[in-house]
């Protein structure tokens, strides 16, 4: 379903269950001051869903921002073959049937629009994230998530293990995983969000943030000393 979240931002939200939980993926559209269009972490759309983006401008650039959200982004960068379509390095074989650049460092032209760092945590849970200036909205997909209310009790037991259902933040196993690697270089990461204008976190999975999105940011991380 392709729906605005701004003037300037759009998602696209479809149905993904993991392990008991209903986890909901989404891609995210932002459209920057120059009107075009950079789509981030995106999978295989329909017609309809690409002819919405099309109505709001022109796809240049698109993002594999981490080492797991990949899988069908070569069906969404096949619908816009003159968009660059930048990966990771982990990406480079997995997507060698698809044309991309490896993106280490933003280029240049991304700072009129977005902040953006490469999350450095754990080894697997390196993950580009931005924040789209326009719409004060931060941008990611595994570094932190609330899951909407559990429907089941399946759903509910599950969330509640992996401690992702009743507010914003890394699951448990990803917390395990931060607490393990450079704890030191994640608050960094961390305190370089939270310097950014961001009124609204727009994640991978479950509920977009719309309130106090900042102080919830904060206090999700507030483990590694932030
Ligand atoms: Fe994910």
């Amino acid at each position: 379903m392709f729906r605005e979240l701004h003037s300037d931002l759009w998602a696209i939200e479809t149905p993904f269950q993991m392990i008991g939980m209903d986890m909901g993926a989404r891609m995210t559209v932002a459209r920057r001051s120059n009107g075009d269009l950079l789509a981030y972490a995106p999978f295989a759309i329909t017609d309809e869903e690409e002819a919405a983006i099309r109505e709001k401008g022109t796809v240049r650039d698109i993002v594999a921002p981490n080492p797991t959200h990949f899988t069908e982004i070569g069906d969404f960068a096949r619908r816009f073959p003159d968009a660059t379509l930048w990966s990771l390095s982990e990406l480079d074989k997995k997507l060698a049937d698809v044309p991309h650049q490896i993106l280490e460092s933003a280029p240049d032209s991304w700072n009129a629009d977005f902040d953006s760092l490469l999350f450095d945590g754990p080894r697997g849970f390196r993950e580009w994230v931005f924040c789209h200036r326009a719409s004060k909205s931060l941008i990611v997909t595994d570094l932190g998530f609330q899951l909407p209310r559990p429907k089941t009790p399946i759903n509910r037991i599950a969330s509640r293990m992996n401690d992702v259902g009743v507010k914003f933040g890394p699951s448990r196993f990803e917390r395990t995983l931060m607490k393990v690697g450079d704890k030191e270089l994640e608050r960094q990461n961390i305190e370089t969000i939270l310097k950014w204008d961001f009124e609204r976190i727009v994640p991978g999975h479950g509920l977009v943030i719309e309130e106090g999105a900042k102080a919830k940011f904060r206090v999700a991380y507030g483990f590694l000393g932030v």
